[in-house]
C-alpha cells in the first residue's frame, strides 16, 4: 500500500456540518477527493446545493442535506436520510452490511423509541 493509498477514504461515508460555509466546503472538497461518499449538511440547503452542484462537476460524490443544529429531531432526521440513501447505494440493489456508526445512529433512535426521551 502506497502512502497516498493510507489516506483513501474510498468505501466510506463521510458527514460535514456546516458543510456549506467558508470552512465546511473546503472540508466537504477534502473527503470527497480522498474517495468518501460525502454528504454535506447545512440549515441553508440552497447554498449547501451550490456547493454540492460545483464539487460533482469535479467528478466528486457530494450529496447536500438540510438540518439544523439546534433540534435534535432535525438532527435525526438528516442522519436517518443519510443511513437511507447510502443503503440505497449498495451493490446490485442489494442492501449493503451496516457500518458501525450507522448501527449507532439506529440503535440509538430504537432506544429513544422503546424508552421515550
Ligand atoms: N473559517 C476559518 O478559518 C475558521 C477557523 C477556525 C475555526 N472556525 C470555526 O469553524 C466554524 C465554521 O466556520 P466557517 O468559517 O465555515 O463559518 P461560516 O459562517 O462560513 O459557515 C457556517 C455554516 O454553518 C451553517 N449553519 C449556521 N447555523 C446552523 C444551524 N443551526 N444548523 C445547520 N447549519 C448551520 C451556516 O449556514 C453556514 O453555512 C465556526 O464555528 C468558526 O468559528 C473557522
Amino acid at each position: 500500500m502506497t502512502v497516498l493509498e493510507s489516506f483513501s477514504l474510498k468505501g466510506k461515508v463521510g458527514l460535514v456540518t456546516g458543510g456549506a460555509g467558508l470552512y465546511g466546503w473546503q472540508v466537504v472538497q477534502t473527503l470527497a477527493e480522498a474517495g468518501a461518499k460525502t454528504f454535506a449538511a447545512d440549515c441553508d440547503i440552497e447554498k449547501q446545493e451550490d456547493v454540492a452542484k460545483r464539487l460533482r462537476t469535479e467528478g466528486l460524490d457530494v450529496t447536500a442535506v438540510q438540518y439544523d443544529q439546534s433540534d435534535e429531531e432535525s438532527i435525526q432526521a438528516m442522519l436517518r436520510e443519510i443511513v437511507a440513501q447510502t443503503r440505497a447505494g449498495g451493490h446490485s440493489g442489494q442492501q449493503r452490511r451496516l457500518a458501525p456508526d450507522e448501527e449507532l445512529v439506529l440503535a440509538g433512535e430504537r432506544f429513544r423509541t422503546q424508552h421515550g426521551g
